[in-house]
This record gives C-alpha cells, sequence and structure tokens, in this order.
C-alpha cells in the first residue's frame, strides 16, 4: 500500500510517498481502508520536531530522529477484514477514529475499542474532519470546562479546526457564546452560531470589560494574566493551544497557565487530547450531535492523497477556516 513516510524532522518536503507493508490486524483489530483523513497542528508540531523542548518530554516525539513513522492523526474509512475478536464490525462497515498517527496511508489497523460507526449523515471527507478537532473542543468544553447551560463562553481561536466544532458543541450545550477570530471569519464564526464574534484585529477581547464564565484558549495569542482579567472570579480557563514557536511554544503558554493554577481563585485546566483515554464514547457523543444537527463539520479545503505535504504546508499558515481535509 502507499503511505506517506516521515524521513526524518523537518519542512513537508521529508514525507516520502512509498510502498510499504499492508498492515495485518491484530486479533482485536479492523482493518481500515482510508478514504478520507484530516490534517491539523499536531501534524506538523510531529513532523518538524517542534517545540524542541517537546523532543525531551516523556512521550514526546524524539530526540533526534521521529520516532512515529507515518503522521495522520484522523480517519474515515471501510472495514476490510476484521481480528477473530471483533464482535461489533464486519467488512464493508463505515468508521471512523482519532488513530494519533497512521492516519496518511491507504490502510490502517485501529483496536476495535477506539473505532466508531460513521456518522451517517457525514461523507468520509466530512467525517475525517472530525475525531481529533471535535475530541479536543469537547473534551475542553464538557470535561475540563465543566459547561453549563446558560453559561457566557469565550472561545479564542473560533474559526479554526477545533474552533468550528467548539462554537457549535458550547451551543449545544446551551452556552452563550462568544468567538474570537481575524476579519475574514467573522461572517464564518457567526454563520456557525456564535452570539458575538470579536474580530482580534479590531479588539482585544481581554480590554472589553466584559467576564465570562468559561474561556476555551485554542489560539493562546494572549498571555495568561490577561485572559483571567475576562473571566468571572469563579470562572474557568481552559487551555488547549498556544502561540507558535520553534523552541518552547506552546508548551511555555500551557505551563504559565498551569504555574499559576494553584494560586488564583479561577480554575485553570488543561485539554489535551492526545492522552485522553475516552475517545470512542466521545466520538459516539459527537455522532449524536451531528446526526441531530447540531455539529457540522466546517471544512476549508480539501486536497488528494497525493497532495497531503501542501495540506500541512498551508496548515502551518495557521489561519485555515475550519478543517483541511484529504480524501482518499
Ligand atoms: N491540547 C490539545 O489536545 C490540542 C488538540 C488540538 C489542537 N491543539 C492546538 O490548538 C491550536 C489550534 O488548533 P486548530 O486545529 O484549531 O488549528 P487551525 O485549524 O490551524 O486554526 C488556528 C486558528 O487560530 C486562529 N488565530 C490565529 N491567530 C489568532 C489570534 N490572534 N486570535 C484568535 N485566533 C487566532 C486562526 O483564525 P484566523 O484565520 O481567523 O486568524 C485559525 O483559524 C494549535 O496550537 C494546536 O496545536 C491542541
Amino acid at each position: 500500500m502507499k503511505a506517506f513516510v516521515l524521513r526524518s524532522y523537518g519542512p513537508p518536503d521529508v514525507l516520502d510517498l512509498r510502498d510499504v507493508g499492508k498492515p495485518v490486524p491484530g486479533d482485536d483489530e479492523v482493518l481500515v481502508r482510508v478514504r478520507a483523513t484530516s490534517v491539523q497542528p499536531y501534524d506538523w508540531h510531529l513532523m518538524r520536531g517542534e517545540p524542541y523542548v517537546a523532543r525531551l518530554m516523556a512521550g514526546g516525539p524524539g530526540l533526534r530522529r521521529p520516532d512515529i513513522r507515518v503522521l495522520g492523526a484522523d480517519m474515515a474509512g471501510q472495514v476490510e477484514a476484521v481480528g477473530r475478536d471483533v464482535t461489533e464490525f464486519s467488512p464493508g462497515d463505515e468508521v471512523f477514529a482519532m488513530l494519533r498517527q497512521g492516519g496518511f496511508a491507504e490502510y490502517v489497523c485501529v483496536r476495535e475499542a477506539e473505532l466508531a460507526p460513521k456518522p451517517g449523515n457525514l461523507s468520509f471527507e466530512q467525517a475525517a474532519a472530525v475525531p481529533l478537532a471535535a475530541c479536543t473542543a469537547l473534551l475542553g468544553l464538557r470535561d475540563e470546562g465543566r459547561i453549563q447551560q446558560g453559561q457566557r463562553v469565550l472561545v479564542n481561536g473560533a474559526s479554526g479546526g477545533v474552533g468550528t466544532f467548539a462554537v457549535q458543541i458550547a451551543k449545544a450545550f446551551g452556552a452563550e457564546v462568544t468567538g474570537v477570530c481575524g476579519p475574514r471569519n467573522v461572517d464564518l464564526v457567526r454563520s456557525i452560531g456564535a452570539d458575538e464574534v470579536v474580530d482580534y484585529a479590531k479588539e482585544d477581547f481581554t480590554r472589553k470589560g466584559r467576564r465570562y464564565d468559561l474561556l476555551l484558549d485554542i489560539a493562546g495569542s494572549r498571555p495568561v494574566s490577561a485572559c483571567r482579567r475576562a473571566l468571572t472570579r469563579e470562572g474557568t480557563y481552559v487551555v488547549v493551544g498556544g502561540p507558535g514557536g520553534r523552541w518552547l511554544q506552546p508548551v511555555g503558554h500551557v505551563f504559565s497557565a498551569l504555574a499559576v493554577a494553584p494560586f488564583v481563585s479561577q480554575r485553570i485546566r488543561l485539554a489535551n487530547v492526545v492522552r485522553c483515554k475516552r475517545t470512542k464514547p466521545n466520538l459516539l457523543t459527537l455522532t449524536e450531535l451531528i446526526e441531530d444537527g447540531k455539529v457540522v463539520p466546517v471544512i476549508d479545503r480539501c486536497y488528494p492523497f497525493e497532495e497531503i505535504p501542501a495540506a500541512i504546508g498551508y496548515v502551518e499558515e495557521g489561519h485555515a477556516a475550519g478543517k483541511v481535509v484529504i480524501a482518499l
């Protein structure tokens, strides 16, 4: 089968399209023919091995060379074969999953415990947009943020892959939502349900004098101390992402948030989807929201499989409006 193999750390041309062996499913695994995958900042962080500080951390991507050979954290596809202990899926079933790695290939093996039926009302491309980004938004709002109906919620970075899901999920939980985005995406963020949109080129949400119960910080564009000004006294700040950087960021932003947590009245939490163990139940919850029409994936661009390096280059620019997906 064909797969993009990561040769070394570096820019998108370190990804080689090669013939590699087709994986064989273990007893509790399902072999899926990948029909679509998606690209996110997670891929280029792993591709470049940046920030460098992450290479030194436990569970990091590898000190000198990447440990991961095939990137690609999301997948939607069709079951090709199942291991002998698999009971829930059969060949031909349409499925999706958050893989963390391996999605930039024609086939992938997924544990049955991590695979979910594809939402019936989505194409493969739309379904591949969901797993990592929407699970992050759900984790940040519901689990770490403890979102409640009627709360005032601010989503900083509302127009990107995670943000477009976060705005819709927060609305589905009955919150009053403010989205922060750039000038090109104000209409987009309003169209997906935000009650108020702040254009960061015109206004600084931390200086508007409004206070929110929950701030989901995806962009990490303002210092944590400034963000806390925009929270109620008992409000919750959930850090998801931060500014880009080669050496430290966004890790520095995350640490600066967590470092003040014990000393302030506000709750400060980190959403880390890669460490989340409840991926399958979360995909099933998202499927309900999607099939009820409360959440619709926003797709900026769809690239063919051969153009995965170009798609990663586009996501690296940092201004995708929704998700960037790959069709196989
Ligand atoms: N913790 C986790 O588990 C987890 C999971 C997924 C992602 N992340 C992190 O979350 C971040 C975003 O991921 P993503 O997939 O949503 O990325 P994305 O699709 O590339 O979106 C990034 C968005 O950031 C917005 N943005 C840029 N500058 C901004 C500013 N000054 N103020 C507000 N928004 C700004 C852009 O909006 P405009 O184009 O409108 O400027 C763009 O839509 C990344 O740092 C990523 O690594 C963390």
